[in-house]
């Protein structure tokens, strides 16, 4: 059986996630989207909120599974017998960071990372970027699920929560 994890933090789950777990689903047996839930004050929606999105935005992959992890990424790997992580990359300056993670996560526990280019109308595509946008007032619809664009529209207009 071969794994693959497909990690962030999806603060939203974006359409270009989205393309990325589609496309692992195709390579992999089975795919754990992982949430990062490891404490941080800078989050819009709260874990529960951000698994239940990707649960539903993943809905249609039948071998895609979403899970919350705490600690360190490796550990969830070991657990789970994950033998890859899949990183999408939107542009070079994404590299750097995450060849160091990979790196880090290959000398801990021997877990290989695979960066899938991100689909070229998804390359500037970002979760932080969006929440921006619609911040402000902007369009963003294209760029999230019309889902989520709903939780985005009704978070940004409510009291925050985390
Ligand atoms: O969406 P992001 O911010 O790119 O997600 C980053 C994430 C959650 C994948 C990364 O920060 C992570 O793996 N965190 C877990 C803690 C950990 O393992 N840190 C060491 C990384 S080498």
């Amino acid at each position: 059986m071969r794994r693959a994890v497909c990690p962030g933090s999806f603060d939203p789950v974006t359409n270009g996630h989205i393309d990325i777990v589609s496309r692992a689903s195709q390579l992999f047996d089975e795919v754990i989207v992982a949430v990062g839930v490891n404490k941080s004050k800078n989050r819009l929606f709260s874990p529960e909120e951000r698994i239940e999105m990707l649960r539903t935005a993943c809905e249609e992959f039948p071998n895609v599974q979403v899970d919350g992890f705490t600690g360190l990424l490796t550990t969830f790997c070991q657990e789970r017998d994950v033998s890859a992580i899949v990183k999408g990359l939107r542009a070079f300056s994404d590299f750097d960071y995450e060849l160091q993670m990979a790196q880090m996560n290959s000398k801990l526990a021997g877990v290989e990372t695979l960066f899938m280019p991100t689909s070229p109308g998804y390359s500037y595509v970002a979760s932080s970027l969006v929440k921006e946008v619609a911040t402000f007032g902007g369009d963003v619809s294209g760029l999230v699920p019309g889902f989520v664009l709903d939780r985005l529209t009704a978070k940004l207009a409510g009291p925050r929560t985390e």
